[in-house]
C-alpha cells in the first residue's frame, strides 16, 4: 500500500534477487519508493524488478559484487544522478558456502586418522579460501554499501540502514562458523555504525531473521512439503511457533525500522524475527 511517507524516496536493497529482499523490495516499491536492486546475477534481479513493474512500481537495476567498493560507487553515482540521495539501505546481501561448513556437529577422532570417510568434511578439512570469502561476503559486503551510500545519506542528514543479522548472532549453531562469526560481527557493526552516525541523521538497525527457507537452507533443513531433514525437525522443534519464516513475516519490522514516524528514537538494536526460537532455550 503507498505511503506518502515512502514516496519517491530512494530504497537501495543489496541482494534483491534472494528469498527475502526480493519480498522486501517489492514491498518498498508498493509503498512508493524508488528502488535500486543490487547483486550479482541480472536473471535474479530481472525477476525482482518484474515483480515490482507487475504493481507498477518504480525499481533499477545494478549488477555489483557488494564487496567490490570501486562498482558500487560507480552505482551510487549513477543511482544519485537518475533519482537523487540514497534515503533507505538494506544490507540484505550475504550467505554461506557448503565448503565452509563441517559435516559433522562435533569432533570427531576420525577426523585425525587415516580412515576419515572421504565425505567426512571436520574442522582441519574446511577450505579457508572459502571460509574467509564467507566471512567477508557477511561483513565487508555490509560495510562497503554503509561507505558508498551512508556518505549520501550523512550529506542529507537522512537516512535508515537495517542490516542482516542471524540465529547466528547470538550463539554460534553447530557446524557454520564462517557464517556465525560473520553474522555476529554484523550486531557490533550496528551498534558501531548507529553510534557513528547518529549526528549524521542516520538510523542503523538490523533484523534477525529465524529460519525462512532459501534455495541453499532447503538442502539442509528440507521443508513441509518435501519432507524435513533431522537439522530441519529439530529447528521446528525449537521454534515455539512450530514453523519456517516466511518472507512476509519481516516486512512489519522492516516498515517500523525505516519509518521515522515510528521508529526516530530506535537505532542500534537488532530484532529477532524468528518464532521465538531465540527465546526457547531447547529444554
Ligand atoms: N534465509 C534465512 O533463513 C536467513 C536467516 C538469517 C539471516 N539471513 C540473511 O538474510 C539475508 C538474505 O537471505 P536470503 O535467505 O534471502 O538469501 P538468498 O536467497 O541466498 O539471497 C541472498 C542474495 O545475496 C546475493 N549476494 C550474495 N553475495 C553477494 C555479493 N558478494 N554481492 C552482491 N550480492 C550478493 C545473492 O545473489 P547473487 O549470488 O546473484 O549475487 C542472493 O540473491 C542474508 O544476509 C542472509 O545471510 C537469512
Amino acid at each position: 500500500m503507498g505511503d506518502i511517507y515512502f514516496e519517491r524516496k530512494v530504497a537501495v536493497v543489496t541482494g534483491a534477487g534472494g528469498k527475502l529482499c526480493s519480498v522486501i523490495a517489492k514491498h518498498l516499491a508498493e509503498r512508493g519508493c524508488y528502488v535500486v536492486l543490487i547483486g550479482r546475477t541480472f536473471e535474479k534481479l530481472k525477476k525482482t524488478a518484474d515483480s515490482i513493474h507487475a504493481v507498477n512500481g518504480t525499481c533499477m537495476i545494478k549488477t555489483a559484487d557488494v564487496c567490490d567498493e570501486k562498482s558500487l560507487q560507480k552505482v551510487a553515482d549513477e543511482v544519485k544522478e537518475e533519482w537523487g540521495s540514497c534515503r533507505f539501505l538494506i544490507n540484505g546481501a550475504g550467505g554461506n558456502n557448503n565448503k565452509a561448513i563441517t559435516t559433522n556437529y562435533y569432533f570427531d577422532p576420525l577426523e585425525l586418522s587415516d580412515e576419515k570417510p572421504e565425505e567426512m568434511r571436520g574442522f582441519f578439512d574446511l577450505d579457508m579460501d572459502i571460509f574467509e570469502s564467507v566471512v567477508r561476503t557477511n561483513t565487508i559486503g555490509t560495510v562497503v554499501p554503509m561507505r558508498v551510500f551512508g556518505k549520501q545519506m550523512a550529506a542529507e542528514n537522512a537516512g535508515a540502514v537495517i542490516n542482516f543479522a542471524s540465529m547466528n548472532s547470538y550463539r554460534p549453531l553447530t557446524r557454520v562458523p564462517a557464517y556465525a562469526i560473520a553474522k555476529a560481527g554484523i550486531v557490533n557493526l550496528t551498534e558501531f555504525l548507529a553510534v557513528y552516525f547518529a549526528n549524521a541523521g542516520i538510523r542503523v538497525n538490523a533484523v534477525a531473521p529465524g529460519f525462512f527457507i532459501n534455495d541453499r537452507s532447503i538442502k539442509i533443513l528440507g521443508s513441509p512439503e518435501i519432507g524435513l531433514t533431522e537439522r530441519g525437525k529439530s529447528v521446528i522443534r525449537q521454534t515455539p511457533s512450530g514453523r519456517f519464516g516466511n518472507p512476509e513475516d519481516l516486512l512489519g519490522t522492516i516498515d517500523w525500522l525505516l519509518d521515522d514516524r515510528l521508529s526516530a528514537y530506535v537505532t542500534g538494536q537488532t530484532v529477532a524475527v524468528d518464532g521465538g526460537f531465540q527465546a526457547h532455550a531447547g529444554v
